[in-house]
């Protein structure tokens, strides 16, 4: 997620278990190949020999643009830098991002997704998975059979779905009956994705999708044990007991003193907020604890705040 999980953030969650694989934040493909640099600031797992997560989670490069020529170039970059799996965005709802032909806006003509899918798939020539993340259309529902269909034409080996239109932005509720059309239109694997923030969540949106795997993001953030939860579920049949406000300082502390070793404290502190701030929709202490740290700007004020809740937690 761009702005928000960075790879420190990703190695902290997928440690927690339950995460198959986990994808960079988007890489921009405007009209030029990127330097590896860029590459690496997405994704420093490139560097690691299996482009894994430090605790071995696969992470995956999302490329975003609309230029087939331009995205075969980049991903023929990202795989001379490693890359074991390329992501395609067709989902981001930025009013930036859509003005300059990106994201959600090639929904609009199922043939564009197919150029930038087949571009990229033919650039990496079958040596690693191109996989597309969609939303069910830009401002209406009635292409989304279309653009799935068009990005498994063009050679995608999965898709995930975003139950909303680019016009319904993040408004709830999540149309999870809506992917069920868009998987019997293809025959490619379709991940649901989509407002899954509880283990409830997570059983309705692969009843009414159809779907075995899901993709959470702000759910993760909101509660970092919920891909761990429902791999307990799957495997167990049990239900884990709700994740602690002890849990979640422990990890927003533990987030803090690696952040704090390359990124201004300033920096840090406002990435704090933002995680708590995800937190405190499932969360009574996060919410609270929001309310009173949210003008604070000294990092180690911030995490005695954090603290203090912790002991009364
Ligand atoms: C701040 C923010 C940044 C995001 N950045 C990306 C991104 O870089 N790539 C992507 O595929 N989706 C991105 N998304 C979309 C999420 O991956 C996901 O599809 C969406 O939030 C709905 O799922 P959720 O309800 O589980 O969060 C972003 C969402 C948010 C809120």
């Amino acid at each position: 997620m761009e702005g928000v999980i960075d790879a420190v953030t990703r190695d902290l969650l997928t440690a927690r278990g339950g995460i198959d694989w986990a994808v960079t934040e988007f890489v921009r493909v405007v009209d030029t190949r990127l330097p590896p640099r860029v590459f690496h600031k997405h994704c420093p797992e490139l560097l690691s020999s299996q482009v894994t997560t430090p605790h071995g989670t696969p992470v995956h490069l999302q490329l975003l643009g609309s230029d087939p020529d331009a995205l075969a170039a980049n991903a023929r970059q990202a795989l001379k830098l490693g890359a074991t799996g390329i992501d395609l965005n067709f989902g981001c709802p930025a009013k930036t991002v859509n003005r300059h032909d990106g994201g959600a806006s090639l929904l609009r003509d199922p043939s564009r997704v197919q150029s930038a899918v087949e571009a990229v798939a033919r650039a990496v020539e079958g040596v690693v998975p191109v996989t597309a993340k969609l939303r069910l259309g830009f401002a209406d529902r009635r292409l989304a059979r279309a653009c799935a269909q068009a990005a498994e034409a063009g050679g995608a080996q999965q898709l995930v779905v975003h139950a909303r239109t680019r016009n319904e932005g993040y408004r709830p509720p999540a149309h999870w009956e809506w992917i069920a059309n868009v998987r019997h239109c293809v025959s490619i694997p379709v991940i649901a994705n989509g407002d899954i923030w509880t283990l409830g969540d997570y059983w309705r949106a692969r009843s009414l999708s159809g779907c075995d795997d899901v993709m959470i993001g702000r759910g993760v953030l909101a509660d970092p044990d919920l891909p761990a939860r429902i791999r307990h579920w799957q495997r167990t049949g049990e239900c884990l007991p709700a994740t602690s406000w002890n849990v979640r300082a422990t990890i927003l502390t533990h987030y803090a003193a690696l952040q704090r070793t390359t990124l201004p404290e300033r920096v840090v502190v406002s990435l704090l907020k933002q995680w708590l701030n995800h937190m405190r929709a499932r969360d009574e202490q996060a919410c609270s604890r929001f309310a009173a740290l949210r003008r604070e700007t000294q990092l180690d004020s911030f995490l005695e705040g954090l603290e203090k809740a912790y002991l009364a937690a």
